[in-house]
């Protein structure tokens, strides 16, 4: 969707290109009024929150799979099939395919354990040295090369009896034309075994339209699981994440993860719901299981790994439960069926904060791999419970509050239904610490307008969680005129920041390769507007994730007061709803501000942090004046991201066409006037001692 400017905003533009057909107005032309923000430096009305701003994830647009995760086989269990919805059985290795003339075939009286219940039948019957057979993998819409690389591969196999074969690893473009890297396993067991190596590549260009072959020269039969491929990974952890995506969401500073979702924590039905136990423990004993996004997560990356994650940033886990409610409308009832679950929460919190010699789940975790516990503040009770529409939140909420806070009652405990939701839909029973507030507007105007609703909101009742939101305008990623929407809006929150303590921007990661969207099975992105994007080589940050960034580095600790007169204005006509055919009245317009601003405090070191947004096509002079302080320093810095188009944005192929740029400023002092630019977010940090 475009933004549109306001109507008198396209008068000089329509001078221009009308030319001497435009008759001169004949009054004369009034000039604007400059606008004023008054800075009070000595009226602080709030602290930042310093938790504000941190991260949503989950199992969507290929996030972790095809995403953060470092494997690079896609269906690396052969379990994959049963990540499209209503599969029961699997009976096609997907995404993989045959190479010189073998065959392959799933293999369900061929198991690995009990959670990997299958494998994959390799037939090479005709393989021989000059024609080797074997299964190549295309990993996730490529599999990055690049020069000078060590990966580590692994597998399982079992060979039939008789084959005594080598087998080849490969690393190959995907015509099989170039080789890359290369490594052998000279001997297979006639029972499962594991086996390691290494691949490395030379002095190559970096590439991903490649693939990772498994073949032999030897004719036979052998069995085959957990084919994995990893590149060198974030901090060199094992089964750990993908660097360049870590390295983005590091500089970000975010304080905290919501963990694991979202619809993915729920599941589409019960069974398919983040059921952390089996996302502990060696990757090859978890069986893995459905995203309600479609396709199939290998609990690689399950709870421990979000742990480590949020250790390796330097983040807490704002960690969410499952609290009994599916998607699909699937329930456990409150009371007796809902105390397993309530124990599975209990059991998970100990996981994470347990101490590792006196709990039985702390002592898990140090079994795992990390004695130490990790740091626990907020934990979740589910996600987005206002579709229920038994509404039975408030029964599971209270069952979950009462025991979640006898056992811990330190810990922040979040509802899911805010306030605007129906009354019946409410928490009656209980108090929550917190409610998370979830908001997609699909309009800048719908965004915008929203900016300034937390300046008058009660601040009498729990405090404000902004869980998931984002301006969606832009696909796969948002693009400037999203931006600015999301800058005015965290203006608001950040002002505001004494009531709403957390915000995480939604969704976080996307597989740009092929976001058809929609319903192609093979789609990279389910959720078109997501902050960060990219393909098997590469990444780059939507002009939002810079507007996050760039609020998420320069802030204070404390809120000033601060005004502004004569603010100009923008007209938004609102679109018509239209439910199940039937389209309503034209909302009234609104006539919204077209400059959004908040000022913040560091205490330690007198530095005022303004941030402007403007969000007119043109310059906007604005004069700044600072009361209740002696003096400014004249030089300081600013922050400035601007576009030329509303619709400019960040690709691929060009990843830092819109993003922020730093520069000293002069002529500061306690009264001065600054030209805001045409379509920019602009942190300009004030020097007070
Ligand atoms: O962010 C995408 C989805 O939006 C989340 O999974 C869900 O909580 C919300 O409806």
């Amino acid at each position: 969707m475009r933004r549109f400017p306001s109507p008198t905003s396209w008068l000089p533009i329509l001078a221009v290109l009308t030319g001497a057909l435009v008759a001169a107005p004949s009054a004369p032309a009034q000039t604007a009024p400059v606008p004023a923000i008054t800075i009070k430096a000595d009226q602080v009305t709030a602290h930042v929150s310093p938790t504000l701003y941190g991260l949503m994830t989950e199992e969507i647009n290929f996030s972790y799979e095809g995403g953060l995760y470092g494997e690079l086989i896609r269906n690396r269990s052969f379990m994959g099939e049963l990540g499209k919805g209503g599969t029961k059985a699997v009976t096609t290795p997907i995404y993989w395919t045959t190479v010189g003339g073998a065959t392959m075939a799933i293999d369900q009286a061929t198991p690995l354990n009990t959670a990997l219940p299958l494998s994959l039948k390799l037939d090479a019957a005709k393989a021989t040295p000059a024609q080797p057979a074997g299964i190549a993998n295309g990993g996730y819409w490529g599999i990055p090369v690049t020069p000078k690389t060590t990966y580590h591969a692994s597998f399982y196999a079992k060979a039939a009896p008789g084959f005594k074969g080598a087998v080849t690893l490969s690393l190959q473009s995907s015509d099989g034309k170039t080789v890359f890297a290369t490594a052998k396993v000279a001997h297979l067991s006639g029972g499962w075994k594991k086996y390691d190596s290494v691949l490395t590549t030379g002095d190559v260009a970096p590439s991903k339209d490649n693939q990772f072959t498994l073949t032999t020269t030897a004719p036979g039969t052998i069995w085959l699981q957990q084919v994995s491929l990893f590149p060198p990974t974030f901090n060199n952890t094992k089964n750990g994440n993908r660097r360049d995506l870590m390295q983005i969401l590091a500089d970000m500073k975010p304080q905290f993860l919501r963990l694991p979702g979202g619809n993915y924590l729920e599941g589409d039905v019960i069974g398919e719901r983040f059921d952390w136990k089996k996302t502990v423990g060696s990757v090859d004993d978890r069986p893995g299981h459905r995203s309600p996004w479609n396709y199939w997560s290998t609990d690689g990356l399950g709870l421990l790994e979000y742990l480590e994650w949020c250790e390796d940033l330097h983040m807490e886990p704002v960690l969410a439960i499952y609290a009994g409610y599916s998607l699909h409308q699937d329930r456990v009832a409150a009371g007796e069926p809902l105390k397993p679950y309530v124990q599975d929460a209990l059991e998970e919190i100990e996981y994470v904060t347990g101490d590792a010699k006196t709990t039985k789940w702390g002592a898990q975790r140090a079994k795992d791999g990390h004695p130490a516990p990790f740091p626990l503040h907020y934990v979740e009770i589910g996600n987005e419970d206002w579709f229920d529409k038994e509404s039975t939140y408030d029964a599971r909420f209270t069952q979950f509050y009462d025991a979640l806070k006898s056992a811990y009652p330190k810990l922040q405990l979040i509802s899911t239904i805010t306030p605007d939701e129906p009354e019946a839909k409410h928490v009656h029973s209980r108090t929550p610490d917190l409610v998370d507030e979830h908001l997609y507007p699909s309009s800048e105007g719908q965004m915008e307008a929203r900016a300034h609703e937390f300046d008058t909101a009660p601040r009498t009742g729990p405090k404000i969680f902004v869980g998931e939101w984002a301006t969606r305008v832009g696909a796969p990623t948002p693009n400037m005129t999203a931006a600015i929407a999301d800058a005015a809006w965290m203006t608001g929150m950040e002002r505001n920041s004494d009531l709403v303590v957390l915000e995480s921007y939604a969704p976080l990661l996307v597989n740009v390769s092929h976001p058809t969207n929609g319903r192609d099975p093979d789609s990279s992105m389910e959720w078109p507007s997501d902050l960060i994007g990219y393909d098997a080589l590469t990444s780059f940050g939507s002009p939002s994730y810079y507007a996050q960034q760039m609020f998420s580095t320069h802030h204070g600790d404390v809120v000033l007061a601060s005004d502004a007169t004569d603010v100009p204005t923008w007209t938004w006509q609102p679109v018509a709803r239209t439910h199940n055919g039937v389209t309503d009245p034209t909302p009234p317009a609104k006539v919204l501000p077209s400059l959004y601003y908040d000022v913040t405090r560091d205490s330690a070191s007198g530095t005022i942090y303004l941030k402007v947004v403007n969000r007119n096509p043109t310059p906007q002079p604005v004069t700044i004046a600072l009361t209740g302080i002696a003096s400014v320093a004249p030089t300081g810095e600013a922050v400035v991201m601007a576009a030329d188009t509303p619709d400019a944005t960040n690709t691929l192929a060009d990843p830092k066409h819109v993003m922020p740029v730093e520069q000293k400023v002069e002529g500061l002092g306690t009264r001065f006037t600054r030209d805001f630019p045409a379509l920019s977010i602009t942190v300009l940090e004030l020097h007070t001692k």
